[in-house]
């Protein structure tokens, strides 16, 4: 195993500098790259320059902030490590376009200490997902899974999860939904949460097992148009 691959199981996320070479080459350096679908690049680029849903049809980066989650919570095998490159920071770096990382340990202590409730719905509940409508492809291949799974996998990120969960005339899924939205509120307030603002070549690989993500507010530009660090993301199994 590669030595970078060690120090992130051991501490749930690392923060390297002076990455200068291809994302894609690095990835492939200290580890075996997922791909989705065996014909797709790996790298998803994070560049938003525009609010047009077409040009950026990832929902998520057209939001100011991403809500706290793991990547592909919705694949068949959910990638166990992911990379952040970053290839040009935020025009207001380090305020702005920020890395949010949340270790999970303390958290689900709280939860089975004080939550044994909502830890037992999180680990038996099976919860439908959306994606949106370029991941429709994935959808049909996807079973449904819990948040928490019997293999310690996380799978969370509830822009995916609640549009299936429509709580207008069904009381189980309003349950459901609350139960997802306090497991959201339950991890900001109880996990070691780190705030890492990367700068040009900086890299962050975090354990999706261990950790939960996600970013701060990027730089409004002018009206419409959002400036995200442009950062890729590739992921690895274990
Ligand atoms: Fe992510």
């Amino acid at each position: 195993m590669h030595p970078v691959i060690e120090e992130v199981l051991a501490r749930g996320f690392v923060h390297l500098p002076d990455v200068t070479i291809d994302t894609l080459v690095f990835a492939e350096s200290i580890g075996t790259v997922f791909r989705p679908l065996a014909d797709e690049n790996p790298i998803v680029t994070m560049k938003i320059e525009g609010n047009d849903i077409d040009k950026t049809p990832y929902a998520s980066c057209r939001t100011p902030a991403l809500s706290l989650h793991t990547d592909y919570a919705t694949f068949p095998s959910p990638p166990r490590f992911t990379i952040t490159h970053c290839i040009e920071p935020d025009p207001e770096f380090p305020g702005r376009g920020v890395s949010i990382v949340l270790l999970l340990r303390a958290a689900i202590q709280h939860f089975e200490k004080n939550e044994r409730a909502l830890l037992g719905l999180l680990k038996s509940e099976v919860f439908p997902f959306c994606r949106n409508a370029e991941h429709e492809l994935y959808h049909s291949t996807v079973p449904a899974f819990a948040i928490l799974d019997v293999e310690g996998r996380v799978r969370f990120d509830r822009t995916l999860i609640l549009p299936h969960l429509d709580p207008a005339g069904d009381a189980r899924k309003a349950d459901l939904i609350d139960a997802v939205l306090r497991f959201e509120t339950l991890c900001n307030e109880h996990a070691e949460r780190f705030d890492i603002a990367l700068d040009r070549h900086e890299v962050l690989i975090v354990d999706n097992r261990r950790v939960l993500h996600s970013r701060n507010e990027c730089t409004v530009r002018n009206e419409g148009t959002r400036q995200l660090s442009r950062e890729v993301n590739i992921a690895f199994l274990e």
